[in-house]
């Protein structure tokens, strides 16, 4: 998507991605602890992948941000949302790099997500999933107020291993109803 926005949280800037970001996504999204929790990353993460990754978020549907820390400017992983407009509605997903785990910073991406999905891209429903082995991310979900919408067995197959995954999602009228006033 062109002319995509940049993001302010607290601690975060939300930015778009640029080709000078590449050696770093392919340090930090190259460790097996992140592929094996997402179905997008690639293991090995080889040379190339991150450029061609950042080249081909001009032409998506979806809209992926660079999450870096707002005084040091450091890269610390990727969020984004996967906008469908048929439906007005878009999928969330987020990595970060391990050293930056458990500081709330993926919590803080994605609340900034909610708002920009609804508030700015107009969206009426914002939805995610995680392997029901990867309760961290299950946990960011709840933490922005998500509802957990179900439990689909052996739903996909990762690296040979069939997977259940857990789905949450969210309204408009819920993230509305439960935004501080
Ligand atoms: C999921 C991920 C983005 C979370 O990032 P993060 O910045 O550490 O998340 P936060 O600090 O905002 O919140 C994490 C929450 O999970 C909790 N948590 C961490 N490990 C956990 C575990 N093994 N079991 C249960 N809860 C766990 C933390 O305690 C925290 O909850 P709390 O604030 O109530 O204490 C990060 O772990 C990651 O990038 N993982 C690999 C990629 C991935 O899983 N992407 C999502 C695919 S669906």
């Amino acid at each position: 998507m062109e002319n995509q926005a940049t993001l302010s949280t607290e601690r975060l800037i939300l930015r778009p991605f640029r080709l000078a970001d590449a050696p770093e996504v392919r340090r930090l999204a190259g460790d097996r602890e992140i592929a094996s929790a997402t179905l997008s990353i690639p293991h090995p993460y080889e040379e190339g992948m991150a450029e061609n990754w950042i080249r081909s978020q001009k032409d998506s549907t979806g809209m992926v941000f660079a999450v870096t820390h707002k005084a040091q400017g450091d890269l610390f992983g990727a969020i984004g949302l996967n906008v469908n407009r048929d439906f007005d509605h878009a999928e969330l997903g987020y990595w970060l790099g391990t050293a930056y785990w458990r500081q709330g910073y993926a919590t803080e991406a994605a609340r900034a997500m909610l708002e920009f999905g609804f508030h700015t891209l107009g969206l009426n429903r914002i939805h995610a999933h995680h392997f029901l082995r990867n309760p961290a991310s299950g946990r960011v979900m709840q933490k922005i107020g998500m509802v957990r919408e179900g439990h689909l067995r052996a739903h996909v197959k990762k690296w040979g291993r069939y997977e259940d995954i857990i789905a949450y999602g969210i309204l408009k009228s819920d993230y509305e109803k439960g935004k501080p006033s």
